[in-house]
């Protein structure tokens, strides 16, 4: 006879293992991967990320940017991190990636992780995670990652040519994300990972001169931030423009400003000029919580795009090198 109070006992274990995302398989990603086998990873890689950005907090917006730029290439498989070798130029030396920063920081993790269990802890989840405590750090949202990412054998700068360009339009952007799952909202959602950082004075320069047939400078763009691009511009293509007010701080100042007409892409601005996104800009604008929620969410999604599992991928030793 089936006793009640046993299967009460196993349902309940099922349900725990089911809430918990215990799974059933070998492989698969699970936010307790590092449970058994390296319990400190989490607290190593967060311990690590908070020291980095108490002595330079601009590197949230580095690490924020590193995690978005590994997944839109071959999945999030820390394919970012590889050093270029004589036979191999790597993604990081694209010019769409020579402004990355913080790899210092994955570095510093890694070492530790490597010290406390060895050949345990992915490069790519350490990507993930530092992405994740960094967006705390500048006062965004908190959420939890599944882990278990592979890192990758393949970094090829080529690939780099699927990353958006900062001319794209808002109907090109809903396509790229698209491709990779998001619906506009997610894009747009994410887009406000601009509410950190600063663009180089080369990535919108375009706009202030010669735009196209009929203006000189994108008309877009509010006149008095159309001086300001321009006096940013006067120290060089590599001088940094802020998105936003708050360059460290993660809010959704970087909305309003789009609605000021003060983005500083092109892409940034299409996003309130294009009728596909304009009322998404303006909710968060309206309503900071609506885009944490939403980013939060964007971001576990971005987390688990095309991750490697199993034999798919390996646990590299050294984050800049493929074991
Ligand atoms: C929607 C399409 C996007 C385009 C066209 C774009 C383009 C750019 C460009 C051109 C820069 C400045 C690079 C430079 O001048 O050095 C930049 C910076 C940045 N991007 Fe994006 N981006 C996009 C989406 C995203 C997403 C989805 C994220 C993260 C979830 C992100 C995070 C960042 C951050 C944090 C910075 C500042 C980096 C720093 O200060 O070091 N971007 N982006």
């Amino acid at each position: 006879m089936i006793n009640v109070d046993n299967l009460f006992g196993a349902v309940l274990v099922v349900w725990i293992m089911v809430t918990s995302g215990i799974r059933f398989g070998a492989d698969g990603l699970r936010m307790d991967y590092y449970i058994m086998s390296c319990p400190l990873a989490e607290l190593i890689v967060k311990n690590t990320v908070n020291t980095a950005l108490q002595s330079d907090p601009t590197l949230a917006a580095g690490l924020v940017r590193m995690h978005f730029h590994d997944c839109f290439l071959e999945g999030c498989d820390a394919s970012v991190l590889v050093d270029s070798t004589k036979d191999n130029t790597a993604e990081k030396d694209s010019p769409a990636n020579l402004s990355l920063r913080g790899y210092e920081i994955i570095d510093d993790a890694k070492d530790q992780l490597e010290q406390q269990c060895p050949g345990v802890v992915s490069c790519a989840d350490i990507v993930a995670m530092a992405a994740r405590d960094a967006i705390f750090f500048a006062g965004g949202p908190v959420y939890d990652i599944p882990k278990g990412r592979k890192d990758g054998r393949r970094s090829k700068i080529e690939d780099t040519r699927n990353l958006p360009p900062p001319f794209f339009n808002s109907s090109q952007l809903i396509g790229m994300f698209g491709q990779h799952g998001f619906s506009a909202q997610e894009m747009v959602a994410l887009s406000g990972a601009h509410t950190l950082g600063v663009a180089r004075c080369s990535s919108f320069k375009s706009r202030l001169s010669n735009f196209d047939s009929t203006h000189d400078v994108d008309p877009n763009i509010d006149s008095n931030f159309a001086k300001t691009l321009s006096r940013t511009c006067s120290r060089g293509d590599n001088a940094e423009q802020p998105f936003d007010t708050s360059r460290n701080t993660f809010d959704n100042d970087y909305f309003n400003a789009l609605i000021r007409k003060a983005g500083v892409l092109t892409s940034d601005q299409t996003l309130y000029g294009s009728t596909r996104t304009r009322g998404i800009v303006s909710s968060y604008a309206l309503n900071q919580a609506m885009f944490f929620f939403d980013f939060q969410r964007a971001m576990i999604k971005m987390s688990l795009l095309d991750v490697k599992e199993g034999s798919q991928g390996e646990v590299r030793q050294n984050c800049r090198q493929i074991n």
